[in-house]
């Protein structure tokens, strides 16, 4: 059973587009819509949704639109703080009308836990150098502010032309660094959130929306 559907699969990828059937008269090769697919599941393990899907993808292009107006004319460089910012990205430069580049890092600072170490390490650094251009950093969310004092701090060294911050979520009440944060998606809880790139022991980065964690999952 599972040997023939696994060759008609095969088949139907290796037939040229014109003879191929259409997805739902395919049967088991329906996509399946998005509620069938966040039934039950990892969805489970949240005490509460604090963003939808529909309100994280309206304030995206909201951001893409104003960053779009600001940086027009100018050399710009995106600039992704990996793994969290992953989907907000991906949705934000296809929502920005103007020529850009983008490039990431990755960075560690918080391993299994859900509190931030401080220190922070640089994992994966940028392809390209950054002298003279206008990069912006985007971020999950600013939590502590510790991972991003530490990555302005490297990134200033340098020499951009000049540096902004955009973060998807901003956790203000526990912060114990200054960040300047240029453009923020929403303002946060302190609570610990997962989804939309935000994970708990490296889960849940892939939930199209955003909730809170119950404690019991963590504690
Ligand atoms: P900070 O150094 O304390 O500002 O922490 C920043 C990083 O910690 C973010 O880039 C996230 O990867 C992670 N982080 C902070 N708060 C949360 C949360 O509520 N859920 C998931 N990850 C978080
Ligand atoms: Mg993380």
């Amino acid at each position: 059973m599972l040997a023939t559907s696994m060759d008609s699969q095969r088949q139907s990828q290796s037939q040229p587009l014109s003879q191929r059937q259409s997805p739902s008269a395919a049967g088991p090769l329906r996509a399946p819509s998005r509620e069938e697919t966040w039934r039950g599941g990892l969805v489970d393990d949240l005490e509460r949704v604090i963003l939808s899907e529909a309100q994280i993808q309206r304030r995206v292009a909201e951001l893409g639109r104003q960053i779009s107006e600001d940086y027009r004319g100018r050399d710009l460089l995106v600039v992704g703080v990996l793994c969290g910012s992953f989907p907000f990205i991906a949705d934000l430069v296809r929502t920005m009308n103007l020529p850009l580049a983008i490039d990431f890092m990755a960075v560690s600072s918080y391993g299994n836990r859900t509190t931030s170490s401080g220190v922070v390490r640089i994992l994966k650094d940028l392809n390209s150098s950054i002298a003279g251009r206008h990069v912006l950093l985007v971020e999950d969310i600013v939590d502590s502010g510790q991972t991003l004092r530490y990555l302005i701090d490297n990134l200033q060294t340098r020499r951009p032309a000049s540096l902004e911050i955009c973060t998807l979520l901003d956790k203000q009440e526990a912060r114990t660094v200054d960040i300047n944060t240029l453009y923020v998606g929403f303002e946060c809880p302190n609570e610990f959130v997962v989804g939309y790139g935000l994970d708990y022991a490296g889960r849940y980065r892939n939930l199209p929306y955003i909730g809170v964690l119950k404690p019991e999952i963590y504690q």
